[in-house]
């Protein structure tokens, strides 16, 4: 059988491993949908090994692996595991129920009572409600700062500091970190530290995805997804991955094992099967689109601002260039944006509740990385929990014909302006050329 190694990731997530010591795979041309809640054990003596042995990374030493009980391991997860790992870059990888699973997981099996993280200020609205109202009754304590100021990050950092927890881009309004200044700051840290005291970046890669972005390169030592999203893409399965090193790995299972938030293996089997092959052709047309929607808001005299990394305007273009790098080199600026309307002009409630009404292209919902165009309020929905109000407007882009996509927004920008006769009058003379408006 061919090797895998030196082919392309795109292609790599199409074919999967060539060999699992979880499976047969050399003969199963789509991976096998395993569905078994326990396990045969033939022995006492086989039972106790496998309980002995559970934790360790991959036993691929040619013999049957031993299976207990699918929420200690299972093997559909465990390739769907050892994939995202490989495209990562990442030592080793432990699949959650939903990306909070994942999340939660990550940080309470590195944290104890007295630790501390220093987070971004903006993050998912549930990881925000998970540092300031759950963490702090295991009294782990999140300080917020600015993480691309690595001057107030160093000023933080005290001897309970033990992660440094961001997303990049920022969900929503896809702010991004620089992970090699970060990086920098980490190692010079670290220097003084026990090994088991070394400060960690943990970064959530949901909204780049690791055809996006690679952030272990960059250096991250942890990697979060929600599967739920760009990496499932179709919007039928909820779940979660951490990649991390190999000496994370055992207490990850571990603390899994107990709390219990285990990825199914049919959500497993369909991420793998149809989330991981088309990734690369579902964000490549998902970006080709969220370009020209980006391009197009911009013009739009409703839209008091576009932030989309692909734009010329995007204030960290730079290192949108350097950090935002899809598998075959190429810019991945993403499929999400962000823009906010002219109150004057239009009003962001009414806008999406007139897409609610009249879109077909557009749908009024949470999530994103689905293969429908998706469209929300982040303050009063996604990140309510920060309990702030106004702000912008939260667009996922996917896989619709962006012609269809523009002339729903236009149409909605153009019902909720019309409510508006000031804005309306405006809207008509600047679209006349400046000569007919002179006349
Ligand atoms: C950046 C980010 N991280 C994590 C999550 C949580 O994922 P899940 O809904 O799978 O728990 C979300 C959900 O929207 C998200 O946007």
């Amino acid at each position: 059988m061919a090797r895998k190694s030196g082919y392309k990731l795109t292609t790599r997530l199409v074919h999967g491993p060539e060999h699992s010591a979880k499976w047969d795979f050399s003969h199963h041309v789509t991976p096998p949908l395993s569905s078994s809640t326990t396990y045969r054990l033939d022995s006492a003596r086989r039972g106790a090994r496998g309980f002995g042995e559970f934790g360790q990374l991959v036993r691929d030493v040619g013999e049957a692996p031993i299976y207990i009980y699918d929420r200690l391991d299972e093997p559909t997860r465990s390739i769907l595991e050892g994939e995202l790992a490989d495209v990562e870059g990442g030592e080793a990888c432990v699949s959650f129920a939903s990306g909070m699973a994942a999340i939660s997981a990550a940080l309470c099996s590195t944290l104890r009572a007295g630790d501390e993280l220093i987070a971004h200020p903006v993050l998912y609205g549930c990881t925000h409600s998970l540092l300031t109202r759950w963490l702090p009754r295991q009294d782990i304590r999140a300080q917020r700062v600015d993480l691309n100021d690595i001057a107030a990050v160093r000023a933080a950092v005290n001897e309970r500091t033990r992660v440094v927890y961001l997303e990049t881009p920022v969900n929503p309004t896809l702010e991004l970190i620089d992970l090699r200044a970060l990086r920098g700051l980490c190692d010079e840290l670290n220097r003084g530290r026990a090994p088991q005291r070394r400060l960690l970046i943990f970064v959530d890669n949901t909204f780049a995805t690791p055809f996006g972005q690679r952030p272990l390169q960059l250096g991250a030592d942890v990697v979060l997804h929600s599967l739920t999203k760009n990496l499932g893409g179709f919007g039928t399965e909820i779940g979660g991955a951490v990649i991390c090193p190999r000496e994370l790995h055992s207490e990850l299972l571990s603390y899994r094992k107990d709390f219990g938030a285990i990825l199914s293996s049919k959500s497993a089997w369909a991420i793998m099967v149809y989330g991981l092959p088309t990734l690369a052709l579902r964000l490549k047309r998902q970006q080709f689109t969220a370009r020209k929607v980006a391009h197009w808001l911009e013009a739009q005299e409703e839209v008091a601002r576009v932030v989309y990394p692909g734009l010329e305007s995007f204030p960290q273009r730079e290192l949108a260039r350097s950090q935002l790098v899809d598998f075959d080199g190429d810019f991945a600026p993403g499929n999400m944006l962000y823009f906010e309307l002219d109150p004057a002009r239009a009003q962001a409630e009414e806008f999406v509740d007139e897409i609610a009404r009249s879109a077909y292209s557009v749908t009024l919902a949470v999530s994103l990385g689905h293969t429908k165009t998706l469209i929300e309020l982040p303050a009063s929905m996604t990140h309510s929990s920060y309990g702030s109000s106004g702000g912008g407007v939260r667009l996922s882009i996917g896989l619709e014909s962006p012609s269809d996509i523009i002339a729903d927004l236009g149409a909605a920008l153009r019902a909720v302006s019309r409510a508006r006769p000031n804005a309306k009058a405006k809207r008509v003379r600047a679209k006349q050329p400046k000569r007919a408006r002179r006349q």
